[in-house]
């Protein structure tokens, strides 16, 4: 019998989970500099009063402060950049993130291109190399989807190559991750139903990933249980804390077991799908998902098993694809508007194969996928041309 695989699982020196301890970012923050750069998104943080609660716990602990606001859902490669030159105006020592998937990237690069000359762009397209150490990152989510507190990518889109792709690099990896499920409470239903498939996603991609070892196993089952019977009622009920709570811990699982063994196809085609109509990532997560699970059946058909097992949802693969079926639609899943007001041209198809093909996410995905595969799904998922 073969040994056990072998595996790197990256990881933040300090996780800090429970529901309150946002108060505790000060002290956190505190321990790796004290003037901080913090990155948030388009104002809902500072509606729900934690902004000013953050702000408080910084000062209290003696961390000077600068605010880097405005981060958009899926953001251009140029955030970093504006961040970037928002670093310089406080000479920051640390960065913190607090937000959902796209502001924690866009403050995850910003600190790991700290101390580089070049533009953003030229580290996303490959055309430079990271050379210096980045700041430190201290990472709150108030959105329970992407794992982006736990994970060493920064996922951000160049506009003009239209490509969106992940900065990948040690120095992406939080410092320090504060998980606290009350952040979550004021996040609307819709972003809460998307970013929420996309957790699940990610933990069953990852849990038949070719990645995926006993570690990453135990870590992505135990999201699944957790978040599975969670996330309807905290599309319905948001100020549901038990439930806020389970699938906050339940994407950050996850996202610590996505950093060990990598995606799947979902993933692989989510990002050009998301770019060319411009969908919300775990939207498009949730659309693709019972297509790549029928796709895997031949291969993963005992993992889906043991998933549909452990959440309590029956006893084989078919049960599991019904069940995700059935919960995407309960959560508000359904065929995008933008996709029949802008059908497929025969160049975006060409363009979502190739990147698809050449996607990590892909090439970890439980059964090999061909570029008729890819295309045929393609087809199937967002219409015949
Ligand atoms: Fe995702």
């Amino acid at each position: 019998m073969a040994g056990l695989p072998p595996f790197v699982s990256p990881l933040p020196a300090t996780l800090v989970f429970g529901s309150g301890k946002i108060r505790e970012i000060g002290k956190v923050t505190k321990a790796l500099g004290g003037r901080a750069l913090v990155v948030i998104g388009t104002g809902s943080l500072e509606k729900a009063g934690h902004l000013a609660v953050v702000e408080a716990a910084l000062k209290e602990a003696g961390v000077e402060c600068r605010v880097f606001a405005g981060v958009p859902a899926e953001p251009a490669v140029e955030w970093v950049d504006r961040g970037r030159e928002a670093l310089a105006l406080i000479d920051a020592e640390v960065v913190v993130g607090i937000g959902g998937g796209s502001v924690l990237d866009v403050a995850k690069a910003i600190a790991a291109l700290a101390r580089e000359d070049q533009p953003a762009l030229a580290y996303h397209r490959g055309e430079a190399k990271v050379t210096q150490r980045g700041l430190p990152i201290v990472a709150a989510p108030t959105t329970s989807g992407t794992g982006a507190e736990v994970t060493p990518n920064s996922v951000l889109t160049d506009a003009e190559l239209h490509v969106k792709a992940s900065l990948r690099g040690g120095d992406l990896m939080p410092a320090a991750a504060i998980v606290d499920p009350e952040l979550t409470v004021a996040c609307p239903p819709d972003v809460t139903a998307y970013s929420g498939l996309d957790a699940i996603v990610q933990a069953l991609e990852t849990y038949v990933s070719r990645g995926a070892s006993p570690y990453s196993d135990a870590l992505a089952l135990r999201a699944l249980e957790l978040m599975a019977p969670a996330l309807g009622t905290a599309v319905r009920d948001g100020a549901n804390l038990e439930a806020r709570e389970r699938m906050a811990l339940g994407s950050t699982m996850g996202g610590m077991a996505l950093a060990c063994a990598r995606l799947g196809l979902v993933h692989g085609l989510a990002h050009p799908i998301g770019h060319v109509w411009a969908l919300p990532h775990g939207f498009v997560c949730g659309m693709l998902m019972p297509a790549v699970m029928e796709f895997n059946l031949p291969v993963a058909a005992g993992k889906y098993a043991a998933a549909a097992k452990a959440i309590g949802v029956g006893d084989d693969a078919e049960e599991l694809v019904a069940w995700f079926k059935a919960l995407a639609a309960e959560v508000g899943m359904k065929r995008p508007a933008a996709i029949d007001a802008k059908p497929m041209t025969a160049e975006e198809e060409q363009l979502i194969v190739e990147q698809t093909l050449a996607s990590g996410s892909t090439k970890h995905n439980p059964r090999t996928a061909e570029e008729g595969d890819v295309r045929a799904m393609l087809r199937e998922v967002v219409g015949a041309r």
